[in-house]
């Protein structure tokens, strides 16, 4: 096998397969992106299609074509080679399978397949009754897409598995089985209708559940496992009908993107109560530029919408957003105004950042705020390009002057409300800032040397104040504590519990001393770029440019070697 699967990587061009995910320029005799499988804002992901390999130096991802495809699609080895052969044009070798995958999606599919059979017995009156009934669903699309019903008393799970000869343990592992209270062990899925959610591979990785009266959770997902992670998968994806449409509608619910399908919309998709991630906006990259959000059209869904900014920031994609005033969602929508309307409606989508400085104007009232609001909130944007062109269309909304807008969202942020972020996330990001407090607290020797060497670079207020604590003579990190006030206080007692993954203090210090040239660099590159944009004149803006990018790439290669903190 491995001799007829190197054959077969030889003909691949890794380049080709990866750029259909990743934009990526050339450097030398390599590729050079931004990882897609880390956040990250300077490329440090390259590829080599020589050697046929990619490697990230942010977060150390790396392999052949197939892992590649493997890793981003989420999908197994023989689907990746699938895949793989088909984004290449040639024919995929023959190979034996990944057993255990075709034993899982196998046994998903017999109870799907158990499940609808019940939703049309007897057993599954009640359910049928609410589909059709309620939500005006005929057999035909019970069918079409495979809908079913767990009954209270659910015994689907085994009796499928019983068929395909696979054992309790291996169910109660996948988290299909699950042991109640008594110690009796009992379906995950009862008394709820199905949906079957499938890779992108068209096969049965997981189901949704949704409860038939008014049980709480109303939806359910499957465990995740190695072939299945919510985050990483659309329900009802499909590609072709995706690329003969020449857009995707991304949806909120299982039933929202029912309805599309129904209504002959069949280039919609739907999370699965995630809010929009990386991973959706890659699989949905590798066929179509052109998105469509429309999310619930309540508090909820369009604070949803609002978030994706983060991940849409910095893509070149054409996303735009619909909401509608009279329904909450499009199973709603599509239920009062039928297909026509949607069509109708459809004109009246919104690009995704107008709608995004359209909606912070609204809540805040005032375009100085909003604009204010805007620049924090786009922090993240990397590309002046796209910067500029935000700022083109804020200025418009805000009615204010381009320029203005734009030197607006040029300006640095400052650093402040650490507290804030602390709240909503476990797992604290750590800045440079936050190890020179580490340090500071680490030892005689290393305070020593953060006054001597680091002192100048610090820049957040909550590092300056354990700087002043520490030479005001206190060192004991229990006292520094009391001196701070409350959130800085419990940043200050996460950075020393659970922030520092390796404590190697000399590593950290050198970290340190790198980042921060880092940080000065970026500086000079900001500059110069706001000069560039602002200078009227060509040779001028050649030179800056040509400065700029000359620093851009000193910085990616310092990037490159003082990764592998993450
Ligand atoms: P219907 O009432 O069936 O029309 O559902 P809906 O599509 O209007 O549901 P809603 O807007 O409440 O939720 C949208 C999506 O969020 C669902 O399709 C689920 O994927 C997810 N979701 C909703 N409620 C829950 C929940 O309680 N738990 C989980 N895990 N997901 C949920
Ligand atoms: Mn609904």
């Amino acid at each position: 096998m491995s001799k007829e699967l190197d054959e077969f990587k030889s003909k691949c061009d890794i380049a080709k397969v990866v750029s259909h995910y990743v934009s990526l320029e050339k450097v030398g005799s390599n590729y050079r992106g931004l990882c897609p499988f880390h956040e990250e804002k300077t490329p440090s992901f390259y590829v080599n299609p020589d050697k046929g390999f990619f490697h990230c130096f942010g977060c150390g991802a790396g392999g052949d074509v197939i892992e590649f495809v493997k890793k981003i699609e989420n999908i197994s080895f023989i689907e990746a080679v699938q895949r793989v052969a088909e984004l290449c044009g040639i024919d995929p070798p023959l190979m034996s399978k990944d057993t255990f995958y075709v034993k899982y999606t196998s046994l998903m599919e017999k109870i799907a397949a158990n499940y609808k059979s019940v939703l049309l017995s007897v057993r599954g009156k009640k359910a049928w009754q609410y589909l059709s009934k309620e939500r005006g669903l005929s057999k035909e699309e019970v069918e079409k897409f495979t809908l079913g019903y767990a009954p209270i008393d659910s015994d689907i799970v085994r009796r499928s598995a019983k068929e395909l000869k696979i054992d309790e343990n291996t169910l109660i592992k996948i988290g299909l089985l699950i042991r109640g209270k008594n110690g009796r062990l009992r379906e995950f899925f009862r008394n709820r209708i199905t949906f079957p959610v499938k890779n992108s591979s068209g096969r049965v990785v997981a189901f949704g559940g949704r409860a038939l009266n008014d049980e709480e959770p109303k939806y359910l997902n499957s465990a995740e496992n190695k072939y299945f992670s919510k985050s990483k998968i659309l329900y009802l994806f499909n590609r072709n009908k995706i690329k003969d449409a020449g857009f995707s509608i991304v949806c909120e619910g299982y039933m929202d993107a029912i309805a599309f399908h129904r209504n002959g919309f069949e280039n919609a998709c739907a999370l699965l109560g995630t809010g929009v991630t990386k991973f959706h906006i890659e699989i949905l990259k590798g066929v179509t530029r052109n998105i469509l959000l429309v999310l619930d059209s309540d508090n909820a869904g369009i604070n949803a919408m609002k978030r994706a900014a983060k991940i849409l920031a910095n893509e070149d994609l054409n996303v735009k957003v619909l909401t509608f005033e009279d329904s909450k969602d499009p199973d709603e929508f599509f239920s009062k105004h039928g297909k026509d309307g949607f069509r109708e409606i459809l004109k009246k989508a919104v690009e995704y950042w107008d709608f995004y400085v359209q909606k912070s104007l609204g809540e805040v009232g005032d375009p100085i705020k909003a604009l204010f609001r805007l620049r924090r909130s786009i922090s993240w944007m990397d590309s002046s390009v796209l910067k500029r062109q935000l700022a083109s269309k804020a200025a418009r909304i805000l009615m204010m002057e381009e320029k203005d807008v734009m030197y607006e969202l040029q300006q640095p942020l400052k650093e402040k409300k650490e507290e804030s972020q602390i709240k909503h996330t476990e797992n604290i990001q750590l800045n440079v800032d936050d190890y020179i407090v580490y340090l500071l607290f680490y030892s005689d020797e290393m305070r020593r040397r953060i006054v001597e060497h680091l002192e100048e670079a610090i820049i957040s207020p909550f590092a300056k104040k354990a700087l002043n604590i520490v030479k005001s003579g206190i060192t004991s990190p229990q006292e520094a504590m009391r001196l701070m006030e409350r959130g800085e206080g419990e940043r200050f007692f996460q950075i020393f519990t659970k922030g520092i993954p390796d404590s190697n203090a000399e590593k950290i210090f050198e970290l340190c001393v790198s980042k921060l040239e880092e940080r000065k660099l970026k500086h000079r590159i900001e500059k110069l770029e706001r000069e560039m944009i602002s200078t009227p004149d060509a040779k001028l803006k050649a030179k800056l440019m040509k400065e700029a990018m000359e620093l851009r790439s000193l910085l990616k290669r310092k990037g490159g070697a003082s990764h592998g903190r993450k």
